[in-house]
């Protein structure tokens, strides 16, 4: 049984922490796309992990995991959340980890071309993580990006990060921003490049033999399907699709290599970076702020936050073909009196049960809740789907009929163990 885990909403919706969950049954972890933008928190045995390129299944020992071709590696970063996770006492050895050689690189320069990029936007920026991974994407789709491979071949990688750090001098100058001295940054790149080394293989044919040998492989979904390059809101998206069907092109395994889609999504709405959300609610927002929760794991930025969003919830689960529903983060709303659903967009008077495309549309998108009791009691020590209060059972059925897919999952607090099957 291979299963996608994948985020329904603007990211963050607690994918690490069910990946984390499901890999005890599982033999295989693969990241498909995004880079470290990605912030995943994972609470296990009263330790906390964030990772942002290692897959969430890095903390369990005898797993393999694997950055898969669509991934957009900084070998910079990676090392330093290598060295990290290490220190917190995880095991990253070679034959845990293996990292595509078909990933492209994400340089410094793509880091400070993000940053200029979004100075040079002013209002209209779209609030990135500044993690360099637009410019390394749109690299790679214009054919001039640079390749793990490319690292491993040490004269050719220096002379094409020489060209292509030219190019990008040439915007930073028009910035007055610092420039990139070439060699300099082909030494930092590198350096780090050595310890990962080890790690680097062909995953295509890897992955594919876990598969044929029957064992069970578990996609982690980056970002969430909101910001999805085609279906999200863009353009305040992130750069690759963080869609299902990102998954088998990100790690060279078929359609038919997957048999469940989960989706995840928060018992509410947040959203961190720029961009719409009709949903949002600063009563809602302030609660949950007051609470210390619902602050960026990747860039420590306040999220917005708003109720369920159906309309949304409703795209995502038909782009994503998700069979079922991981629900996280119902302990958030344990003492909230009322609770809303927005089950449509009113926009110039017409009600709309999908997004629409238009980016202006979203300016004048009203939703239409629907107002449900909240259950007033602590969820964080229920184990059981039977033990949840039954305005928290009612509240998850409302929302599992309005997407037309069964819960499989829910979370009542950040640790491993406060997950609930279904
Ligand atoms: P990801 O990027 O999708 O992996 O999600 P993040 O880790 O960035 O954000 C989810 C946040 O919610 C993290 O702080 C998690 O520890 C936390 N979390 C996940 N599931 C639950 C839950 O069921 N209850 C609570 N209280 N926190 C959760
Ligand atoms: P995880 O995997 C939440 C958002 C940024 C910004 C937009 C584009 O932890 O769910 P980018 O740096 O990708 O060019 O930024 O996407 N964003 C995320 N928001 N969770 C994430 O990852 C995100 N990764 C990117 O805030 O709005
Ligand atoms: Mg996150």
């Amino acid at each position: 049984m291979n299963t996608i885990v994948t985020g329904l909403q603007w990211g963050d919706e607690g994918k690490g922490k069910i990946v984390d969950y499901l890999t005890e049954t599982a033999d295989v972890v693969v990241r498909g796309q995004g880079g470290n933008n990605a912030g995943h928190t994972v609470i296990a045995r009263g330790t906390k992990y964030v990772l942002h390129l290692l897959p969430s299944g890095i903390l369990w020992d005898g797993k393999k995991n694997f950055i898969g071709n669509g991934v957009v590696l900084d070998p910079i970063g990676l090392v330093t959340e290598i060295e990290k996770v290490e220190a917190q006492g995880v095991s990253i050895t070679p034959d845990k980890l293996m990292i595509s050689d078909r990933c492209h690189v994400v340089l410094p320069l793509h880091k400070e071309l993000d940053a200029a990029r979004e100075a040079a936007l002013g209002d209209r920026k779209i609030g990135t993580t500044k993690r360099g991974i637009g410019p390394a994407y749109a690299d790679k789709i214009n054919r001039n990006g640079l390749r793990v491979a490319d690292l491993l071949n040490e004269e050719y990688f220096r002379e094409m990060l020489a060209h292509r750090t030219a190019d990008a001098n040439e915007v930073l100058k028009k910035f007055d921003l610092p420039t990139f001295d070439a060699e300099q940054q082909a030494d930092e790149v590198l350096a780090a490049f050595a310890r990962l080394r080890p790690h680097i293989t062909n995953t295509i044919p890897a992955l594919h033999k876990e598969w044929k040998d029957g064992k069970t492989i578990l996609f982690e979904g980056a970002q969430g399907g909101l910001l999805d390059i085609d279906y999200g809101t863009y353009p305040f998206v992130t750069s690759s699709n963080t869609t299902s069907g990102g998954c088998c092109t990100g790690t060279g395994l078929p359609p038919t290599a997957i048999d469940e889609v989960i989706g995840v999504c928060k018992a509410y709405t947040t959203r961190v970076g720029a961009g719409p959300f009709p949903s949002v609610d600063e009563g809602l927002s302030q609660y949950l702020h007051d609470l210390g929760r619902e602050f960026g794991a990747t860039t420590g930025r306040a999220r917005g936050c708003g109720w369920l969003d159906a309309v949304l919830l409703r795209h995502g689960c038909m782009v994503n073909g998700t069979t079922g529903l991981a629900v996280t983060n119902v302990d958030g709303l344990d003492n909230y009196e009322t609770l809303r659903i927005c089950i449509a967009y009113d926009i110039d008077g017409t009600r709309h049960e999908l997004p629409p495309a238009d980016r202006h549309a979203w300016d004048r998108a009203k939703p239409i809740y629907e107002e449900l009791p909240g259950w007033m009691s602590d969820t964080t020590a229920c184990t059981t789907y039977d033990q949840l209060p039954e305005n928290a059972k009612a509240y998850l059925q409302r929302l599992s009929d309005l997407c037309d897919t069964p819960i499989k999952f829910i979370g009542v607090g950040p640790d491993r163990a406060q997950t609930i099957i279904r």
